[in-house]
Formats: C-alpha cells, sequence, structure tokens
C-alpha cells in the first residue's frame, strides 16, 4: 500500500479517535457551571448543592462561577460562546424563556444556543419585606404600596430575573407600579433587605426560607398552589385574595451547542443521580423545594418546558409591555 493512502487512513482514523476521545474519556478535568447571578442567591445556592452531588459522581472537581448581570443573560451569553467540550456548563431558570421575549436582543439564540441536559428542580416563591415594613398581612400590603406607590422599593435581580418576573405579575395584580431596585442576584438584594435598605421582594425559597424562619424578614404570601411544610403560617396568594398569583421557578442544566451526545448523556446521568442525592432532597426540602423527577432531568423534558415556557409567558409580558432596552 503507497505511503500516501496509509497516511491519510492513519489520519482519518485518528480524526475519528479525536471526535470520540473527549466523549471516552469524558471528564478529564474540572467542569464549570455558570450561574448567572451574584454568590449567595437562590440559583447559586440551588447549583453548589447540585455540583458537588454531580462531582462525586463524575470523579471530576465541578466548581461554579458567578456572572451575574442583564437578569441572567450575560451569564446565559458567556456559556453560549463557551467551547463545547462539555466543561463549562450553565444551571438557568425560568428566566431562560422569559428574557426571549423580554430582550429584543439577546447575546445568544435562546433555542438555538444550547444543548440540553435536564431540568433540575421548580422553586416556589415568596412575597417577602424586611421586618418592620408596616402591613402586616397581604391586603394591608397591597393598600399600602397602592397609596405609597412612588416610594415604596421592590428589590429584584434584573430584567429576566425570577425576581422580575414575580414582581412585575405582583404590579400588574395591583395595577399598581412600584420603584424597582435592580442587583446582580437576590443574594446582595438579601442583604439590603435585612438591612432595610429595600421595602421588599418576591424570591424564591431558596433564599427566604430561612430568613422567614428566623423573623429577620416578613412573609406575606407563597406563590404554591398549596401552603409549604417548612412555611405552615405563610398562606398562599390564593387564600390572601390574590387569585392567579402562582408561579414556580423551573431550573435547567445547558451546555452550550454542539456538545457532544453521549458527553450530554453522561451530564444528564450524571444530574439524575446528583437528584437523588440524600444532602441534596434533605437540603432542597429544608428550602422549600424538591429535586425534579429522574423522567425530567433529561434533555427532551428541558427542551419541552423551555419551548412551552417562551410560548406561555410571552403574552404575560407583552400584557405587562415591560421589556429590556
Ligand atoms: C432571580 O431572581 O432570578 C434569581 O433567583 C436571582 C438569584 O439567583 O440571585
Amino acid at each position: 500500500m503507497n505511503r500516501l493512502l496509509s497516511s491519510v487512513l492513519a489520519g482519518c482514523a485518528f480524526a475519528l479517535l479525536a471526535t470520540q476521545a473527549p466523549a471516552q474519556g469524558y471528564p478529564e478535568r474540572t467542569i464549570t457551571i455558570v450561574v448567572p447571578f451574584a454568590a449567595g442567591g437562590p440559583t447559586d445556592t440551588v447549583t453548589r448543592l447540585v455540583a458537588e452531588a454531580m462531582s462525586k459522581d463524575l470523579g471530576q472537581q465541578v466548581i461554579v462561577e458567578n456572572v451575574g448581570g442583564a437578569g441572567g443573560t450575560l451569564g446565559a451569553g458567556q456559556v453560549a460562546a463557551a467551547a463545547p467540550d462539555g466543561y463549562t456548563l450553565l444551571l438557568h431558570h425560568i428566566g431562560m424563556a422569559t428574557s426571549a421575549t423580554l430582550y429584543r436582543t439577546l447575546p445568544y439564540d435562546t433555542l438555538n444556543a444550547f444543548e440540553y441536559v435536564g431540568l433540575v428542580t421548580e422553586v416556589p416563591m415568596t412575597l417577602v419585606a424586611r421586618k418592620d415594613f408596616e402591613p402586616t398581612d397581604l391586603k394591608g400590603l397591597i393598600d399600602y404600596v397602592k397609596a405609597n406607590a412612588d416610594t415604596v422599593t421592590v428589590a429584584n435581580a434584573g430584567i429576566g430575573a425570577a425576581s422580575h418576573l414575580c414582581g412585575m405579575m405582583f404590579m400588574s395584580a395591583i395595577q399598581t407600579a412600584l420603584v424597582t431596585v435592580p442587583y446582580k442576584g437576590t443574594g446582595p438584594a438579601m442583604t439590603d433587605l435585612l438591612g432595610g435598605q429595600v421595602d421588599m421582594m418576591c424570591d424564591q425559597t431558596t433564599n427566604t426560607t430561612k430568613q422567614i424562619q428566623g423573623g429577620t424578614i416578613k412573609a406575606y404570601a407563597v406563590t404554591s398552589p398549596q401552603r409549604l411544610d417548612v412555611l405552615p403560617d405563610v398562606p398562599t396568594a390564593e387564600e390572601a385574595g390574590l387569585s392567579g398569583f402562582q408561579v414556580g421557578i423551573w431550573h435547567g442544566l445547558y451546555a452550550p451547542k454542539g456538545t457532544s451526545a453521549d458527553i450530554v448523556d453522561r451530564l444528564s446521568k450524571s444530574l439524575q443521580v446528583a437528584l437523588k442525592d440524600q444532602n441534596v432532597v434533605d437540603r432542597f426540602a429544608e428550602l422549600g423545594t424538591a429535586p425534579s423527577p429522574e423522567a425530567d432531568a433529561t434533555p427532551a423534558a428541558l427542551k419541552a418546558k423551555l419551548e412551552s415556557e417562551i410560548a406561555r409567558w410571552k403574552p404575560v409580558i407583552d400584557a405587562a409591555g415591560q421589556y429590556a432596552d
């Protein structure tokens, strides 16, 4: 066989092995999960618990990088542009769906920039305020904020954040616009709420449960259909007289488009193992939530969820008429 033919065949064999090698040896080094919000918030809390459990399963370090800003779209854009090698992932929530409508331009194409790994959890929200805020119940809160609309401040994590969506739903429900104060995440927002620098916030139980239980912030309602075991004295919004105010913040794990199918499959299987990890189950329960079931921690389930949620929230956002510039 002539030398040219043998070198061509050798090259083809190498190329074939090179495309397969990363999956067979994967993971060979540290994996980074980007959280598109500041450290200390609910998304960060969920991700660090999942990352620790996935690290045990994968036998490699899984670290968290916080990239806050623009309601989560900066961090999502960073992962969309990352190498599709399985070593940079994104853990994001409902904001992936709402930002597709809220932002006229995004640094990524929502439905074509990512591979889907699986759903992670769905977290209820709580309507909370600084502990010395005057109103003592949801009816009193609604009356108070309507009468003081130009001074009451509502914290959120930027347009596209879950806290922004919930705040927007609240203001639409009471037909009153309030002064919003954006942060890079509801971790830093909670610091100001505890310090009394901001009046109220709608945030996930993964960030508010301990403070509510400790009496360092005031809770008026939960956005879940039923009361939560961890917050038995906090009424649902429905009970408290605000009908239709139900929202659950689902979270998904993504990889950049082009990440190989067998790496995505390995990650999905690791996510499913992590969501059964006892520490994840126990800590999620303490914070008012639960891991997604195994059947939802799959690429197909996350794809379907994202597509249906984009369609669901578009009319709600269009009705509110609030968009990012
Ligand atoms: C949000 O409000 O979207 C996030 O929960 C903020 C955060 O995780 O810090």
